[in-house]
C-alpha cells in the first residue's frame, strides 16, 4: 500500500475535502466558510493523502476543531488521530469542539487526545436537533524553569 501523507490544506484541496465532508458527515459548511478558514486559519487545517487522493481532512479555526473526517475505506488506521495531532500541534492554548452525543467513536478519539467533556448543548444540530457535547482540551501553562533558577 502506498504511503499516507498529512499536509497543510491547499486551496485546490477545498473541493475534494468538501466532497468527503458531504459523503461522511451530516454537519457541513458552505464553500465560503471553507474559503474563509483557508484564508484566515490555514495553518490549522490539514488533509490526508493517499495515491494523490484526499482521503481525510481536519478543519479548524483559531480556537475550535470544526470538522474531522476520514474516508470510510481508510478508517481504523490511525489517520484520524494523525490529522488531529497535526492540528493540535499548531495550538498553544485551550481548544474546544462540538460532537454529537451519539458519536461514540469520535468522542473516544477526542478523549484519547486529551479532550474532556465540558457540557451539553441541547438540540445543537440543525439536521436532527441532536444534542452536542462541548469538549475542551486545556493546555497547561508552561513551567518556566529558567525564572525559578534565577530567583
Ligand atoms: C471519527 C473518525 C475521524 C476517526 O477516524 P479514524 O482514522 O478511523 O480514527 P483512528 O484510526 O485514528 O482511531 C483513533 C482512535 O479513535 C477510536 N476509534 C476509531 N474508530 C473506532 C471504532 N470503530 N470503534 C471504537 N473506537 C474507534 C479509538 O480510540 C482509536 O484509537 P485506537 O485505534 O488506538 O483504539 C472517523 O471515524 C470518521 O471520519 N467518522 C465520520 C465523521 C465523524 O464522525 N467525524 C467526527 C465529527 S465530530
Amino acid at each position: 500500500m502506498e504511503e499516507i501523507n498529512i499536509r497543510c490544506m491547499k486551496y485546490k484541496d477545498i473541493e475534494k475535502a468538501m466532497e468527503i465532508n458531504k459523503r461522511f458527515l451530516p454537519t457541513r459548511y458552505p464553500y465560503i466558510v471553507w474559503l474563509y478558514l483557508y484564508l484566515m486559519h490555514r495553518g490549522h487545517n490539514f488533509v490526508a493523502i493517499h495515491a494523490n487522493t484526499i482521503i481525510g481532512y481536519i478543519l479548524a479555526d483559531c480556537n475550535e476543531i470544526l470538522s474531522l473526517v476520514v474516508h470510510k475505506n481508510y478508517r481504523r488506521k490511525g489517520i484520524g488521530k494523525m490529522l488531529l495531532f497535526h492540528a493540535l500541534n499548531t495550538y498553544d492554548k485551550t481548544l474546544c469542539l462540538h460532537v454529537r452525543t451519539s458519536n461514540k467513536i469520535a468522542i473516544k478519539l477526542y478523549k484519547s487526545c486529551g479532550f474532556k467533556l465540558q457540557n451539553i448543548k441541547k438540540s445543537f444540530y440543525a439536521n436532527n436537533s441532536e444534542d452536542a457535547y462541548v469538549m475542551k482540551r486545556f493546555i497547561k501553562t508552561k513551567y518556566d524553569v529558567q525564572s525559578e533558577i534565577n530567583i
